[in-house]
């Protein structure tokens, strides 16, 4: 019978604990659509589908999954030279945005799960930080 309301206990933890990751990332993708709004939008456009061969997209960016790191990084410092994305070659220069860490968090999540865009890893702020130039 204990190990019965063991379980039950366990089960009530973990779907209490999904909730909370969930409000918070939800809380924090509409911080970031903010964030997205006032220094992205105009490079990378209001569905993040960028201008090809000249402002890479962020919507089904393969750049964006297979290299999350990078993708970070540029946001937290600017990004120029040869990258690829989706088959398509862009050398050109992301000027620094100029973010705080909690921005870039924000605006990562966002962009992460937008525009068919799906991350089940959320980014925090530690990840953020662990990041040195
Ligand atoms: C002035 C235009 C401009 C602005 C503003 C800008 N970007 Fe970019 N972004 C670029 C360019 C150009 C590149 C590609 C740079 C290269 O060729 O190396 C890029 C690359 C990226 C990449 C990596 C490639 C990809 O498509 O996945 C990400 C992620 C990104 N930008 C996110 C953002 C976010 C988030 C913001 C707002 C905080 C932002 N950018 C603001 C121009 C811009």
């Amino acid at each position: 019978m204990n190990h019965i309301k063991r379980m039950g206990v366990l089960v009530v933890f973990f779907a209490g604990f999904s909730f909370i990751q969930d409000t918070e990332l939800s809380k924090s993708i509409a911080r970031g659509k903010d964030v997205y709004n006032d220094f992205c939008i105009v490079c990378h456009k209001p569905n993040g589908e960028g201008t090809e061969k000249i402002f890479p997209p962020l919507a089904k960016s393969d750049f964006l999954v297979k290299y999350r790191e990078e993708s970070i990084r540029s946001v937290k410092y600017g990004q120029k030279g040869k990258i690829k994305v989706n088959g398509i070659e862009y050398n050109g220069t992301m000027p620094l945005p100029g973010l705080t860490d909690e921005e870039i968090v924000d605006v990562m999540n966002y962009i992460m799960n937008s525009w068919g865009n799906k991350s089940d890893k959320i980014v925090t702020i530690s990840e953020v930080k662990s990041l040195i130039k």
